[in-house]
């Protein structure tokens, strides 16, 4: 074997495109803008002070997008879902969802979060039948959609199976076909795959971008996992954290249809090089997680060294 040292891997610009890349980037600017928040600050009152958890947060939304949202545990990623869902309010700035202000929840939008948000005592037809019966359609016409957006996430044969019986992935399934039902405008989850296992993980990421292609369901998507994000999105949005404001819209510069192949990819790598250096930077301040690191004691009394 050679002692000689191999040269590193030069990796193109994130900023370069494909032709294909760029002709769908096209494509996609020409399609509506579904979504579009403006100015957007959010300021939490609380006893010990004011926390600033978004600030000035600017972005548009295109008709059939996948947005993922990345940044530091703290940045205010769960605050903006919360506010786009209209389960928060927002200290100033405009959300608009096809143009018209959000200023309430509403069938236009789905929510999908991380924990396990099924009925426990509803089968899981029942659990997406209730999203339906929550805008008055019940009986028959409910069965129907149920059964055609069970089909759609591959549930159709644990119909009438309770949550408890599914696993973690299958229980995610269940969630967005809930979420799905109401034929909302934009989707909105909040790191959904967060509680699984690697391999569930890379499943759901692989079904979910399956749904996205076959229905006209525009998806923002929030998660901690680089890969998740860049597997997943036309476009990213990187948030800084104290205050949370936006770092950089990245073009996702990896073609589709996605797949393991692209993982590996020159473009994959760097886009995922630009994203670490843009979340942790090597010279970056100690975080407020930092300073609360629990101080390792050792347990055992044993002299040699694990490693
Ligand atoms: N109800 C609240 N009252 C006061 N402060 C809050 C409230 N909710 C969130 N915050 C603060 O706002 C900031 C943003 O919180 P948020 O939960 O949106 O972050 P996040 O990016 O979703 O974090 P994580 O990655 O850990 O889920 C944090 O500093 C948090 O402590
Ligand atoms: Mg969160």
């Amino acid at each position: 074997m050679s002692n000689e040292l191999k040269p590193a891997v030069i990796l193109p610009s994130y900023l370069e495109q494909s032709q294909a890349v760029k002709d769908r980037f096209t494509r996609l600017k020409d399609r509506e803008v579904i979504l579009e928040v403006k100015n957007l600050n959010k300021v939490y009152k609380t006893a010990k002070g004011e926390v600033i958890a978004l600030k000035n947060v600017n972005f548009k939304t295109h008709r059939r997008e996948f947005v993922c949202v990345i940044g530091p545990s703290g940045c205010g990623k769960s605050t903006l879902i919360r506010i786009l869902a209209g389960l928060e309010s927002h200290t100033s700035g405009d959300v608009l969802l096809d143009n018209k202000p959000v200023t309430g929840p509403g069938r236009d939008r789905g929510m999908v979060f991380q924990g396990y948000t099924l009925f426990p005592w509803r089968t899981v037809k029942k659990n997406v039948m209730f999203g339906l019966e929550m805008n008055g359609i019940t009986g028959e016409e409910a069965s129907r959609e149920a059964d055609l957006w069970l089909e759609l996430v591959g549930l159709e044969k644990f119909a009438n199976a309770y949550p408890h019986e599914l696993s973690g992935g299958m229980k995610q399934r269940v969630a967005i076909a809930r979420a799905l039902v109401n034929q909302p405008r934009i989707l909105l989850m909040d790191e959904p795959f967060g509680a699984l296992d690697a391999q569930s993980r890379a499943k759901m990421q692989a079904h979910l971008l399956e749904i996205w292609r076959n229905i006209d369901i525009t998806i923002l998507f929030i998660t901690h996992d680089l890969d998740e994000a860049i597997f997943l999105a036309d476009r990213i949005l990187v948030l800084k954290a104290h205050p949370g404001e936006v770092q950089e819209l990245i073009e996702v510069p990896v073609s589709r249809p996605r797949g393991v192949m692209q993982t590996t990819s020159p473009e994959f790598l760097a886009t995922k090089a630009r994203l670490e250096a843009l979340i942790h930077p090597p010279e970056s301040e100690p975080t407020h997680e930092d300073a609360v690191k629990p101080k390792m004691i050792r347990f055992v009394n044993v002299k040699d060294n694990v490693e």
